[in-house]
């Protein structure tokens, strides 16, 4: 293992490389899976009857969309609906469509640091739902958040929804509730999505697949170490790792090299070695219960 001083990165990509795989145990970020291949390995596992939270929650919008629609209505004036991570807008035009359906003046704001994700989106929702007024923001979350709560003083809705939120761990959940919060007045409401706690084995089952799809989707981090960063990970020696905790609700991955490695990184100037059996891991999932939500908003206030 060799570690510069001072080194200077180029990105946050890079050096959030160079720090997790510098560390023990090694580690590397979920959000980094997400290029374009990883987004349609995203789509298609919400696609598979195994990841159960994409249907449940499209279920449960579809269900509860009137009572939603009423309690934003409750606000008594326009406002924006900001969504963070809003993905295909599957689920948020159930919502958008009940909104135009009960004449709520709204604007959808979906916030992403993909142009191209919000592009694909736009189009999709003038296609679909041409009354919708759609002003969509190419950022990141709170910087764009705080930029908004001094330029517009109208209500906001804030969506994040698909259990988003479980990436974090709790304290980093805390943290990022409370910087929502500072990004909001006191009449602006957040509308969250947290996956509860059930069998076991049915999130074992949403985490890995059989055919590999969330095997793929967690080795495109290798996958882009290697291609932007001149890595020589071999992926094909890692084995995709699911653990469940029923006790604290945290579901984590992990990729497990079956054979020793030594792993260059050109652009980080980077050696490291990696044992037989060594985990890098990769995404956390949590679960949820009701306490543990209500626990989480009051730490967050
Ligand atoms: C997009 C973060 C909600 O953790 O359930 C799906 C990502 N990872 N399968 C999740 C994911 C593996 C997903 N979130």
């Amino acid at each position: 293992m060799q570690s510069k001083p001072n080194r200077s990165f180029e990105s946050e990509f890079e050096k959030d490389v160079y720090e997790g795989l510098t560390r023990y145990p090694k580690r590397l970020y979920s959000r980094y899976i997400y290029d374009e291949k990883g987004d349609k390995l995203f789509q298609k596992i919400m696609a598979m009857p195994s990841y159960y939270l994409t249907d449940t929650e499209l279920g449960i919008l579809e269900e509860h969309k009137t009572a939603i629609a009423e309690h934003f209505k409750s606000l008594g004036e326009a406002f924006e609906l900001y969504e963070l991570g809003a993905g295909d807008g599957k689920k948020t035009k159930i919502l958008l469509r009940e909104f135009v359906e009960q004449g709520l003046p709204f604007t959808y704001r979906p916030i992403d640091i993909s142009a191209h994700v919000l592009q694909v989106l736009q189009k999709a929702v003038i296609a679909e739902i041409p009354e919708v007024h759609m002003d969509p923001i190419q950022g990141t979350y709170f910087n764009t958040l705080r930029e908004i709560k001094h330029q517009s003083d109208r209500a906001k809705v804030v969506l994040f929804l698909g259990s988003n939120i479980g990436n974090l761990l709790h304290p980093q959940a805390v943290e990022f509730l409370r910087e929502l919060k500072d990004c909001l007045g006191p009449k602006d409401m957040l509308f969250i999505g947290f996956d509860q706690k059930k069998d076991p084995q049915t999130i074992l089952e949403a985490y890995d697949d059989k055919e590999g799809i969330t095997a793929a989707f967690n080795k495109n981090l290798l996958h882009r170490i290697n291609a932007e960063l001149g890595g020589n990970f071999e992926i094909d020696a890692f084995r995709h790792w699911e653990s469940y905790d029923p006790e604290t609700g945290t579901a984590r991955s992990f990729l497990v090299t079956e054979s020793p490695q030594k792993i260059e990184i050109e652009a980080l100037d980077l050696q490291v070695e990696l044992d037989a059996w060594e985990t890098i891991h990769t995404e956390i999932s949590q679960k949820y219960d009701q306490k543990t939500i209500e626990w989480l908003c009051e730490q967050a206030t």
